[in-house]
Parts: structure tokens; sequence; C-alpha cells
């Protein structure tokens, strides 16, 4: 698709997320054809010049862009400018002049800033559609809970308008989250088997070894069900669910996922302990050295109680998912990283055959560290007797090669192209924070369980498995 020529807007220009994710796609966007008119305008409060901006971004990209080409970015340097102010209607009304036509703001700044951005720029008239679009783009987390969240609804929309709202949940940029609705309906055999006569359960996991990378402040006010169950892995969690669609649009899809939303069951606040369990890391050892604690983390107080695992069971109460566990989990400074969604078929009625033991299917869509889709079956052992061995059938990993586009790359070519499907609408996020509340009320109290960095994860974890299922590791 042919995109209209716009000037893209960072507001928080100098920060990490520009700096690491959102500069380098923008670049390599611009490297591949794909934004032929882009103009980009920085802004932040550092006192730069825009030669002193050009010349951070280059150095960034040196360090965050594999590709990096010198005469691509020669030619992009050209139309990036840099205007330096806070985020007041005074200093953003330094914008107007230079943003002319089509626009896309870019809040990459922390979360409690968001409604002040979008405010202040509203109040300057910089979403006013006269002359072009105007679109905003933020990333989670909206809100720290449900009312919060409420509360930013009403800031955002004091100026601007919902289909001029991007919220970004940066899973939903990435090709096997994409190739999960995509090998789901582009397949006849899929839907008679997608439901709970035949599926056991839903295993969705994103294990990091990661710690928290001095992301301290926003860390310890976040934790793991905030930083990833209430956006990313529930957005898995829904897409999973849904019902098909008859005509592939962001409103119908996003109106399917609330539908699932709507359905999960909700968990009472006094049995959260049947549902949830959180976790944090110890010391440990990472591969052959010694790591500290998340008490021992730089920044963190004693007086924390953030967990940094968190796993929680979810029924959906509807026709086809009747009595099916979804299992969501994720931790950081966990054995080994890896994201996948998990779907364990029941087994077959009867054994005709010796070999395997446990004749359950798995169809793994898995994220990282590879992306890739396995089916674990089961044939005949080659030889005189009848018996059964597990084979993986799986998409081809040498064209691995072709996903060579991140999530972010995918999320601003969507927002250029003004297609909402790929981001969230207010009622997902609402309905995520109904689900995980009361897990959010219970966990003000007491302390998450210690587990030994490197480990996998805190032994509760089992409580949550229903008879007869575990957890998954990744070589499953
Ligand atoms: C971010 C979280 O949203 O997602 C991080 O804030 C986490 O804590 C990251 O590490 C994981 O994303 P990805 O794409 O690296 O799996």
């Amino acid at each position: 698709m042919k995109v209209d020529p716009f000037t893209l807007v960072i507001l928080g220009a100098t920060g990490d997320l520009t700096r690491r994710l959102l500069f380098p796609a923008v670049y390599r966007l611009f490297a591949k054809g794909r934004l032929p008119d882009l103009k980009v305008v920085g802004y932040a409060m550092e006192d730069w010049s825009t030669e002193q901006f050009q010349q951070h971004l280059e150095k960034n990209m040196q360090e965050f862009v594999p590709d990096f080409s010198q005469e691509s970015w020669e030619k992009l340097k050209a139309q990036v400018q840099y205007v330096s102010g806070d985020l007041t209607p005074e200093h953003l009304k330094a914008l107007e002049p230079v943003v002319q036509g089509n626009a896309l703001f870019y809040l990459a700044l922390p979360p409690q800033l968001f409604d002040d951005a979008a405010i202040g720029l509203g109040s300057v008239g910089l979403q006013n559609e006269q002359s072009g679009w105007r679109r905003l783009i933020i990333e989670k987390p909206f809100g720290w809970d449900l009312q919060s969240a409420q509360q930013l609804r009403e800031k955002l929309h004091q100026h601007w308008q919902e289909p001029q709202l991007f919220r970004i949940d940066h899973f939903l940029g990435k090709e096997t989250v994409q190739n999960l609705m995509v090998f789901r309906f582009a397949n006849r055999f899929m839907e008679p088997i997608w439901n709970s006569a035949n599926i056991a359960q839903v295993q969705i996991t994103a294990a990091e070894t990661l710690g928290l990378e001095g992301r301290y402040k926003y860390y310890d006010q976040a934790g793991a069900l905030r930083d990833m169950l209430q956006n990313h892995l529930m957005q898995i969690f829904a897409l999973t669910a849904i019902e098909p669609v008859s005509k592939w649009n962001a409103d119908n899809l996003r109106q399917h996922k609330v539908e699932v939303l709507q359905s999960v069951r909700p968990i009472p606040q006094d049995r959260v302990k049947d549902f949830a369990v959180r976790g944090r890391y110890g010391a440990g050892e990472m591969g052959g050295k010694e790591v500290p604690g998340y008490m021992q983390e730089e920044g963190v107080p004693q007086t924390s109680r953030t967990e940094t695992f968190a796993a929680v069971k979810l029924y959906i109460d509807n026709w086809r998912w009747e009595g099916v566990p979804f299992y969501l989990r994720s931790g950081k400074r966990m054995q080994q990283g890896y994201t996948e969604l998990a779907v364990q078929f029941k087994e077959v009625p009867t054994q005709l055959f010796s070999g395997v033991e446990d004749l359950s299917n798995w169809l793994i869509f898995r994220m990282k560290p590879e992306e890739r889709i396995d089916l674990v079956a089961y044939a005949k052992t080659p030889g005189l007797d009848l018996e059964t061995r597990t084979v993986v059938l799986s998409t081809d990993i040498s064209r691995q090669q072709e996903i060579d586009f991140t999530a972010y790359e995918q999320l601003i070519m969507d927002a250029a192209e003004g297609d909402q499907t790929h981001f969230l609408r207010f009622d997902e996020v609402e309905e995520a924070w109904r689900i995980l509340d009361p897990i959010l009320k219970a966990w003000e109290q007491g302390q998450p369980e210690e587990y030994a960095s490197g480990s996998l994860g805190p032994n509760g974890q089992g409580r949550l498995m229903d008879h007869g299922h575990y957890w998954r590791s990744p070589e499953d």
C-alpha cells in the first residue's frame, strides 16, 4: 500500500526507547524504501541542536542496526530535525510551524507523562485534522489498574478521537502472533478441532533470562503481572480463543477479542491463590556467573513486594472453551529465555500401539528465540513392529531469514497506513484490567515466593495445574 507523506514527531526523542527500538525501526523502513517521503522531528527537554540529535541517532544506529548503511542514513538525515521543549502548551507550540499536513505523534515517554503530552498537544491544536491526518501512538502500560486506565482514557479523549489513537502492544507486531491468525483461519482442518472437545489445555509462557536491566523505577511499580500478563500474554490469549471473523478488519477483530475477555470467569479476590502465583528471583547462577537477587538490585526499595514472576489460570465461560484451562506465565531471570503458545490436544481414546505412552498432540507457536510453528505428532517407528515415536512437523526454519523486520517496523507501517488492526481498542485494555484487578488487590499484601535466578521459577506455580497437567519446558 502507498503511504501518504507524513511527519513522525517523536516526543521523548533522546530516551532509551527511541535509541534502541523506535529510531532503528524508522531508519530500516526508510532504507527499505517503505517510507520515502518521511520527515522526522525529535522533541525532548535536552537543549540540543539538530546536528547533535543527528549525531546521537547515528551513534546508536551503529550499535543497534546490524544492516546500517551510511548512504541511506545520509538521505534520511537530511529529513531529521530537533526541537527542544517540555510538555507545556507554551513549549509545544514550537512544533506548530514544523509540523504541516499528516503527522504521527509517538509518545516515547514515561507512562506518567502520557496524559500531559496528549493534552498539551491537543491544547495547541496539533490533533486538528484540517491540513491532514493526525495520529497519536502510545505504548503500554495503559494505567496501573482498571481505575487509572479509565482515568487515562478520559484524559486522552479530551482532545483526541478514538480512531486517532494507536495503542501499541509490540507483541501484536510479532510475526508468529500474526501467524496465529493466519494459520488458524487459512486452514480448514483447524476449525473442527479448535474447541474444548479436542483441546485439553493451553499454555502461554514468556520466560526471560534478563533481570531488571536498570529499569527499577518503572519495574518496581509494575511487576510481572502488569508488565507482561495484562497486555502481551492477554493478547495472545484472546487471539487464541476468538471466534472466526467474517471480514478481516480492525473493528471485527477487536470486537471478537473483547468478547473473549468478557467471557473470562471472574477470579474471586478471596480465591486468588487458586488462580494466580507470584515469585521473585533471588540470587543464583546465570550462564556460569553469579547474579544478585531482585532485592539486591540497584534502586529496589527494601519494602518492595514486586513480583518478577506471575502465573495465572483462566477459564472462558462460553460454548467453545468450557472447562479448558488457559495457563499464562512470565518470569525474569529464568533458566531459559523463550516465548511460546502451546496448545495440547486430548489423547486418543485407545492406545493401539506400543511406544510413546502419552499420545497427546501439542501445537506450538514459538515466538522466541525462533519464530516457528511445531506440531508434535506420532508416527510409526521404522522397523518390523507397529510402534509409535514422536515426530515434529515444523514450519521451515531456514525461512527464518525472511523475517527481516521487527515488530516496531510492522506497527509503524500500520499506523502510517491508518490500520488499527494490530493496535488495542480501549475496551480490550479495560477488560484485561478487570480480569486481573482482584489479583492486583490480593497481592497488595504478603510477599512473592523466592526462586533462584537461573531456575524454572517458583515451586508454587505447580499448584495452578489441573489434574494431569504440568508446565511444559521448551524441549517438550
Ligand atoms: C516489554 C517488557 O514490554 O516486553 C519487558 O516491558 C520485556 O520487561 C519485553 O522484557 C519482552 O519483549 P520481547 O519482544 O523481547 O519478548
